[in-house]
């Protein structure tokens, strides 16, 4: 394989997608892929800021978060994504752009100029966007991770989130409908997955 892959998992918090891209890593790794599984925020310096205002955003302005988020990722992107696809790698990243204009919108930016802020960013060549509804995001971060809710979690503030996930039109989405069980879910990625590779005409081995 000679031409690298970026794919990004979105969606709102609680849709399993930490659990599901090391299902497709590990299932692209047996079909002969070199895999780069990689996440935002990034543990780098500014995503390192960025997870210290999770409990308390009211610290920053929307503005001074989603300027956060675009260093990480300009970092993110510099040094590990764009490396990895010029050697040919699929890239996995659990959030990417999307995830900015859809919390940093429901934050209140503006999401058309968060997108043209992306200009350096490569276009993923496949988004899986994970769907259900924030009553159940919500019941499952409490109930299976047994975790406090962030601010970033609130269900109301999801609401908005999910709406503008639901909203953006871009061609490279596939909404993979997440409150299923792992296996039922990890089978339709895996069916987008494939449609991908023989579109673009991609074979690990
Ligand atoms: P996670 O590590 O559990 O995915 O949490 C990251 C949180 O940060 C999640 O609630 C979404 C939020 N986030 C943004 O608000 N904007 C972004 O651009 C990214 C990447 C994440």
């Amino acid at each position: 394989m000679n031409t690298g892959l970026l794919i990004a998992f979105e969606g709102i918090d609680g849709t399993g997608k930490s659990t599901q891209l090391p299902l497709l890593a590990a299932y692209l790794r047996r079909q002969g892929c070199v895999v780069v599984e990689t996440r935002e925020p990034t543990s780098g310096p500014y995503g390192q800021q960025i997870r210290a205002l999770y409990q308390n955003r009211n610290q920053v302005s929307p503005e001074q978060e989603l300027d956060l988020f675009l260093l990480d990722r300009r970092q993110h992107v510099a040094e590990c994504i764009l490396p990895a696809l010029a050697q040919g790698a699929i890239v996995l990243t659990d959030r990417y752009y999307f995830s900015t204009a859809a919390y940093q919108g429901a934050a209140g930016c503006d999401p058309a100029t968060i997108f043209a802020r992306h200009d350096f960013a490569p276009e993923p060549d496949l988004v899986l966007l994970l769907t259900q509804t924030p009553v159940e995001s919500v019941a499952r971060i409490r109930d299976l991770r047994g975790e406090k809710l962030n601010d970033f979690e609130q269900q109301e503030q999801l609401e908005k989130v999910a709406a503008l996930f639901a909203s953006f039109p871009h061609g490279c989405i596939v909404r993979i409908h997440a409150a299923r069980p792992v296996a039922e879910v990890h089978s339709s990625i895996r069916e987008a997955i494939l449609q991908l590779l023989v579109t673009k005409g991609v074979r690990c081995s």
